[in-house]
């Protein structure tokens, strides 16, 4: 299957049959290279409310008709908005038309509109999507964690890890959750979007193959096969 790297953390997985779209954060972002118009996918994936995961669900949703899986939270909150949506919780999986899907904990937090007036949108969440005999896990934004052993233990082909640092792990902890999860192959995200979060991605693939773990650095627009 393709996975095609958006920015930010925002990844589309092609199937033979499905189009999967996580965590779309195009309008606003400035290092997409895609604008939300020119996305077309069946689902879309959420990890967490906050707007650099969530900025383009709704406009995307709609205009393709794409069911939104999320916690439960952020799927009532689009559900009021009359979009399609499928609700989970952390520790659970669901059979969908293309494979299965299972939220994960994560540490951080779920909000949108967190400066004015706040919505809190329930616990943030990792996705392991299994499709086609592969495995992937996006941790959305999330601080390392033991149980990331836990989420590695059945194997994984891909990990989509934040190497930010600031408002996830850095780097350092990045490299402790690859030794945790111990993925075929990983990509970083949810870096170099801001100066806040700007990190040498070259540097960590190479510390990253130091512990022999293999990492690839996708930039925006760029895709992969696993
Ligand atoms: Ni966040
Ligand atoms: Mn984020």
């Amino acid at each position: 299957m393709k996975i095609i790297y958006y920015g930010h953390s925002t990844f589309l997985i092609e199937t033979s049959t499905h189009r999967l779209l996580i965590d779309p954060f195009l309008t606003g972002n400035p290092q997409a290279t895609t604008t939300a118009a020119e996305i077309s996918c069946d689902y879309i994936l959420l990890s967490h409310g906050h707007e650099d995961h969530t900025a383009d669900a709704a406009e995307i949703a709609r205009a393709n008709q794409a069911t939104i899986i999320a916690n439960y939270e952020i799927a009532e909150y689009f559900s009021s908005q009359g979009l399609t949506t499928h609700g989970m919780n952390p520790g659970g999986g669901f059979d969908f038309p293309f494979g299965r899907v299972a939220l994960t904990p994560a540490i951080h937090t779920s909000s949108l509109n967190a400066g004015a007036n706040p919505i809190y949108l329930g616990t943030a969440c990792g996705i392991v999507i299994e499709a086609e005999g592969k495995r992937i896990y996006h941790a959305g934004d999330t601080a390392l964690f033991s149980d990331m052993k836990l989420i590695g233990r059945h194997g994984l082909d891909l990990a989509l890890l934040p190497i930010g640092d600031n408002f996830t792990m850095g780097p350092a902890d990045a490299l402790d959750a690859l030794d945790f999860l111990a993925p075929k192959l990983a990509v970083p995200m949810h870096f170099n979007t801001w100066p806040p979060i700007t990190q040498d991605a070259a540097a960590f693939a190479q510390a990253a193959a130091a512990r022999q773990r293999a990492v690839k650095v996708l930039s925006p627009g760029q895709s992969l096969k696993i």
